[in-house]
Order: C-alpha cells, then sequence, then structure tokens
C-alpha cells in the first residue's frame, strides 16, 4: 500500500476553511449554529461528497460521512473532530482532526485500500462550550452522556434554547435519534494539535494518547449590596467583587495545593453588575473550569473551594450561590487502538510519545461508547485557543498518514 498525503491540499483546505470566519485573518471565530457555522458545514459536506462519501447529519448536526466497507453492517471505525471555534482562536484546533481525517480517507482510497468496516468521518457539533456553556455537545448526546432533556434545558445568552437554535438552523429531528449506542462503532481515533508544549520541546513529531483529563465546570453568583462609590464608607460594604476576587485566589490557591501538576483551575468568566465606575458591585457571576487526571483529586479540590467559599461569604456578609455545568470523568484510552497508533507510527518510522490529553475533546465522549485513541501533533509554543496557534504543514502531513495507516489497519 503506497500511502501518500496531499500535504498541499490539505493545507489551502485549512486555509480556506480559516477563511470562513467570524472575525478578521488570522483570527478564527465559528461559533455553533452560527451562520458562519452554517456556512462552514455546508463547505465541509461539499468537500466530503466530493470524496465520494455518503454523508448524514443527525438531529443535533453532528456530521457522518461514510465510507462504505465490504461488510457495511459491521460496526464502522470513526474519525474525526470539530470544526467550531471560541471567539479570537486560530485556524487549527479541531480542525486538523476533520480536514486531517477527509485527506486520511482520499489517501486510502487513492492508494486502491478497499476497507472492510466501514470508515466514516465525524465533525461533532458545539465541541467547544462558547455558546451554550457546555463542550461536546454532540458526543455528549451520541454517546448517552447527556440525556435530550437535560440538552432541551439549554439556553445561550440571548435566551434562546438549544431547541429553537437547532431548528431554525434546519436540525428538527427530535433528539432522542442521536444516541448511537455501543456497537456503532468497533473503535474511533481523533487526530488533535497537541495544544500543548512537549512534542515541540522533546523534537518529537507525534503524541499517542493514552488517557484523556477529566473536566468539571461550575458557575458561582455572588450577591451583596451595591451602592454609591463616594458615601457608602469601608466598613458597610459588601462589595460583591471583592468577595469575587478572594474566591478566584483561594479557587488559583487550592488548584496549586492539590500536590500534582495535573490538577488545574481557570476563572475564565466574570461579569460584573452593574458595571458602573462609580457604583459598588453588587453582583458578580464567575466561571469555573477545573480538571484532573484524577477524578479523585479532583474532587477533593473542589471541597477545599467550597470550604473557601463558605469562608468568604460568612466574612463579607455576602451569598454566594454554586451551579454544577458538568463533571465529567478521565477516560482511559482503548489498549488495542493506543497499540494500532504505535504501530502505525513504527511502520513509518516516526518516533511517538505516550501521553496525556489535559484538553478534552469529544474523545472523551466516544470512549463511553466505542475503543479510542488519540494522535497529537505538535503546535507552535503549545499556544492554542488564540490566533497565533500554529501546527505545521508537515507536521500535519505526518499526523494524517499515521491516521491513515491506523484506519486501515483497524478496518481490515
Ligand atoms: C477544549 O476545547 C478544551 O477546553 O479542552
Ligand atoms: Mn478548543
Ligand atoms: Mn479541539
Amino acid at each position: 500500500m503506497n500511502l501518500e498525503i496531499d500535504q498541499d491540499s490539505l493545507t489551502a483546505e485549512i486555509e480556506e476553511l480559516a477563511a470562513i470566519s467570524e472575525a478578521d485573518p488570522p483570527v478564527v471565530t465559528r461559533i455553533v449554529f452560527s451562520p458562519t457555522d452554517l456556512k462552514a458545514r455546508a463547505w465541509l459536506i461539499a468537500r466530503c461528497e466530493k470524496a465520494r462519501l455518503a454523508v448524514r447529519q443527525d438531529a443535533i448536526g453532528n456530521i457522518f460521512a461514510r465510507w462504505e466497507g465490504s461488510e457495511p453492517n459491521a460496526p464502522a471505525v470513526g474519525t474525526g473532530s470539530h470544526i467550531d471555534a471560541i471567539p479570537n482562536a486560530g485556524k487549527y484546533d479541531g480542525v486538523v482532526g476533520v480536514l486531517g481525517g477527509l485527506e486520511a480517507i482520499r489517501s486510502l482510497q487513492r492508494c486502491g485500500f478497499r476497507p472492510k468496516q466501514s470508515i466514516e468521518l465525524l465533525m461533532f457539533t458545539s465541541e467547544e462550550p462558547t455558546r451554550f456553556g457546555i463542550g461536546c455537545l454532540g458526543s455528549r448526546l451520541l454517546s448517552g452522556t447527556m440525556t435530550p432533556d437535560a440538552a432541551r434545558k439549554l439556553v445561550d445568552k440571548e435566551d434562546a434554547s438549544l431547541e429553537e437554535v437547532r431548528r431554525k438552523a434546519g436540525f428538527v429531528e427530535p433528539l432522542e435519534d442521536v444516541e448511537l449506542g455501543s456497537v456503532y462503532y468497533k473503535a474511533f481515533v481523533e487526530l488533535h494539535i497537541e495544544q500543548g508544549p512537549l512534542l515541540e520541546q522533546r523534537k518529537i513529531p507525534l503524541g499517542i494518547v493514552t488517557s484523556i483529563a477529566a473536566p468539571a465546570s461550575f458557575r458561582f453568583s455572588i450577591e451583596g449590596a451595591g451602592g454609591h462609590a463616594g458615601a457608602v464608607l469601608m466598613p458597610e460594604r459588601r462589595d460583591a467583587l471583592c468577595a469575587a476576587s478572594e474566591l478566584i485566589l483561594a479557587i488559583e490557591d487550592a488548584a496549586k495545593a492539590s500536590g500534582a501538576i495535573d490538577t488545574v483551575a481557570t476563572v475564565g468568566i466574570c461579569n460584573v453588575f452593574p458595571g458602573a465606575v462609580n457604583s459598588i458591585p453588587s453582583r458578580v457571576s464567575l466561571t469555573l473550569d477545573i480538571r484532573d487526571t484524577d477524578l479523585a483529586r479532583r474532587d477533593t479540590v473542589m471541597r477545599a473551594i467550597e470550604a473557601a467559599r463558605d469562608a468568604i461569604a460568612t466574612k463579607r456578609y455576602v451569598s454566594i450561590g454554586e451551579e454544577l455545568v458538568n463533571a465529567d470523568a478521565p477516560s482511559q484510552c482503548a489498549p488495542e487502538v493506543v497499540e494500532a497508533l504505535g504501530q502505525a507510527c513504527a511502520k513509518h518510522h516516526f518516533a511517538s510519545m505516550k501521553m496525556v490529553s489535559r484538553a478534552y475533546h469529544d474523545s472523551l465522549f466516544m470512549s463511553r461508547i466505542a475503543p479510542v485513541a488519540m494522535l497529537f501533533v505538535p503546535c507552535f509554543k503549545g499556544y492554542s485557543h488564540r490566533p497565533d496557534e500554529f501546527a505545521s504543514p508537515e507536521d500535519i502531513a505526518r499526523g494524517a498518514l499515521v491516521l491513515a495507516e491506523t484506519l486501515a489497519s483497524l478496518a481490515s
């Protein structure tokens, strides 16, 4: 089998998709079900159809592009990722797994490979949590990790429900139809940029992911008392933003004190009400994103944060509400898929290293219904979720080649 990746056309496709953005280049922003996202989806479907793949979309907008195998009723081999992008993002997060997956399939077609199990490319809806506050919507529903009822309760910042938004985008079937069950895929492999610096620092071109860290997210709402910035004296204040500041620092301390480098906690959103220069903040809402490779340790850190929350509320005479958005368990990748990736690297004499994924991915949820592993390619300084995110065409093509080899071995 003489597998060859068309690096130039893969690079050109990544550039073409990057141009379908809500922001000016080099910034990429593509929020789920926005007109830009719908345009990007149509563009992707056209590329898949050009590759003679049979395309279907489910009720949440996950796209499946299938190359039918000689045993079409056997469980399929899946690959793919996402094309939505957070505000002020770059070109590669998710996109490399979708377009690299498509090019891997085309390279297998070109060299005359004939799959026994069907090979299916997936584009997952809303891996990013930007619009509905929770990530991996498509894969959560596919894997049954989120119930349709829970999904129907989601609303965006404009108070538009997921139901309303998806229907407007043309996805009208019941969400109950999305779940796939555990016999649908024989295996699932996701190609992705590392989003960390290790491969680049160690000059190793490929990372084989053996476990995916567990994310949880929470919303805190702090209620104090507002008032005139000149007239209310310091001893009388119940400033919600001062309480929030203490809570943010307590979160940082708790994550640092966990004793493990794998514990990370981030407050990425802080909304202050009323947000006037001469008014004491009366209300603040915060988001917390906390992750670990060890579920028990993450829970212990969370208990420490909650103890600090209560102490701050008492000391500052404010109330601090806490709402759980999601708390997911970490995932171990499947040894047989890890092994298939390792053999594909060895066959092409590429060095690789085993690693943990600290970002979450749709693979975390696909692992609930299928044997899963991931393949990472290096990215410049580990930058991701920013416009200067960069992965070289050579590194991406190498990843697509190993992916193609792995899909071939899993689908034979
Ligand atoms: C995914 O984008 C993540 O935040 O890990
Ligand atoms: Mn991302
Ligand atoms: Mn991603």
